[in-house]
């Protein structure tokens, strides 16, 4: 069966971004330009994915792993020989469609992607050029009509005439080839440049492939994206920066349009993969990112960063950072609380001002309301832990854990040194050092005696008040 695929264009230097990382690892949302192009490629229905790579290639292929395959670019000699390097791939999928895309301009979207595959095989055609009319269109290749508006070739800015700098259709960098034509176009593309611009440059441009195709009689045509970003892409800070203001504002009205209100959007971003439910209010300065999933009816912000977590209905975290967590339903997490990799809180908690929990499972009801840390920690359902306690789960060595079951009550300033449990209902006194396990019921007291020295301060008179009038005066 013909099975449709993807080559993607990632060799490129980008040197103008004055990075060390690869220019397809630049990041629009957080997220590598690289990851957006992928995604809209399988969200289209395509499986089949090559990326050409080349630049800083160990990095790209470390970031892709084996999602996709890689070819590799060795000299950098432009779009057409970047294709060449695929070669083998596109064979492999014979009569089928290869869609050519740039690995820079991550706005291509699955509409865009099937709505021009749908045209491309509705006008049998072995090429079929995506493009987009653009305010400004410098920089880009000039989409050359014939007086009846037929595709007769694609001129790059430093190719044009000034008449062709007025076109203000451009080539968006993305194709939908017939493979067999685009395979046999291909080996034609390095002596067309020779024999049309007689070693000019030593570019080899995919551009080109477009012409041959053309020469031969065949079927090619533009297809006009109705969505001009498409062909938007970054190769300075000041182009990125761009990109990451139209995705902002894309991601917040998305969020707004499913019910989500954003009263002031003033320093919130949210990632393109983050879901959120209906009602949930966001408030200034929220930074929401990755495979986050926020329920409904929530109160994130303002100034709260989470990041791979799960939020449930009803939840609200005020001034909190979370990474790789889930907050369970109507749990209210901060001001000030810091959550980290791998808690899971339950229902109707309480985690207050200056608390930290990390790799902790806290059950349901619980309050943990002031300053304290839980750290590799099972705490049960309907717990409370007083100001100050602390989890002693680091022995310089290795991570120990913590057990504190169900309706327990820790008091204050209790530090509880793992390995070690605390029983069902059990009590620790305020200030203690809990290094046994304490049975359930029991009140566990772990700190010296108190002692009262009598008259010691008006013996030894250690400190003589200046202003306060002596006590009855
Ligand atoms: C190309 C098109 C131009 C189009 C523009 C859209 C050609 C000749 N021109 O411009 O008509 O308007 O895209 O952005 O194709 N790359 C490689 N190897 C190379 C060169 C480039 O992998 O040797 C990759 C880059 O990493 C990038 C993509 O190809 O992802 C496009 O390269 P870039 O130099 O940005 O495109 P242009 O040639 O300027």
């Amino acid at each position: 069966m013909k099975k449709d695929c993807a080559v993607i264009l990632a060799a490129g230097e980008g040197a103008r971004m004055k990075s060390a990382k690869p220019l397809v690892l630049a990041e629009v949302l957080f997220k590598p330009m690289i990851d957006w192009v992928i995604d809209g490629v399988r969200e289209s229905g395509i499986e089949d994915i090559c990326v050409v790579v080349g630049h800083l290639s160990d990095e790209v292929r470390k970031h892709l792993g084996d999602s996709v395959e890689t070819v590799y670019q060795q000299e950098l000699l432009g779009t057409g020989h970047a294709v060449m390097q695929a070669k083998d791939f596109i064979t492999r999928h014979g009569s089928a469609n290869v869609l050519i895309l740039n690995g820079d301009a991550p706005f291509i979207d699955a509409e865009t992607i099937k709505g021009a595959l749908n045209f491309h095989v509705r006008a049998v055609n072995q090429a079929t050029v995506i493009s987009s009319k653009i305010d400004n269109p410098q920089g880009y290749g000039r989409i050359v009509r014939s007086s009846s508006g037929q595709l007769m070739r694609i001129v790059e800015e430093k190719d044009a005439s000034e008449n062709e700098k007025q076109i203000n259709e451009v080539n968006s960098g993305a194709y939908w080839f017939n493979c067999q034509a685009l395979l046999n176009a291909l080996g034609k593309l390095s002596t067309f440049r020779e024999l049309s611009a007689a070693g000019r440059k030593k570019e080899i441009q995919l551009t080109d492939a477009v012409e041959i195709i053309l020469s031969q009689s065949l079927n090619a045509t533009a297809f006009n994206s109705r969505i001009p970003d498409i062909v938007l892409g970054a190769n300075d800070r000041v182009q990125l920066a761009k990109l990451n203001a139209i995705a902002r504002q894309y991601q917040l009205n998305r969020q707004m349009m499913e019910g989500v209100s954003i009263p002031c959007a003033d320093g919130v971003i949210i990632g393109p993969d983050v879901l959120i439910g209906a009602d949930t209010l966001i408030l200034p300065g929220c930074i929401i990112k990755g495979k986050t999933v926020i329920g409904s009816h929530c109160v994130i912000g303002p100034n709260t960063f989470i990041e791979d977590s799960l939020i449930e209905d009803g939840a609200s975290l005020n001034n909190t950072q979370c990474f790789e967590s889930h907050i369970g339903k109507d749990a209210q997490v901060g001001p000030f609380a810091r959550i980290r990799p791998g808690t899971h809180i339950g229902n109707q908690v309480r985690i207050g001002n200056f608390v930290e929990v990390k790799n902790a499972v806290v059950g349901d009801e619980t309050k943990i309301s002031h300053l304290s840390y839980s750290g590799d920690a099972d705490v049960g359902r309907d717990v409370n832990i007083g100001s100050g306690c602390a989890t002693v789960n680091y022995n310089g060595r290795e991570k120990l854990r913590t057990t504190i079951s169900d309706g327990a009550f820790i008091g204050c300033d209790t530090s509880m040194i793992a390995p070690v449990k605390i029983g069902r209902d059990a009590y620790t006194a305020a200030g203690s050092t809990i290094t046994e396990d304490v049975p359930a019921n029991a009140l566990a007291i772990a700190r010296a005696k108190q002692v009262n020295i009598k008259d010691w301060v008006s013996r030894k008179k250690p400190y003589k008040r200046q202003h306060l009038p002596e006590e009855g005066k």
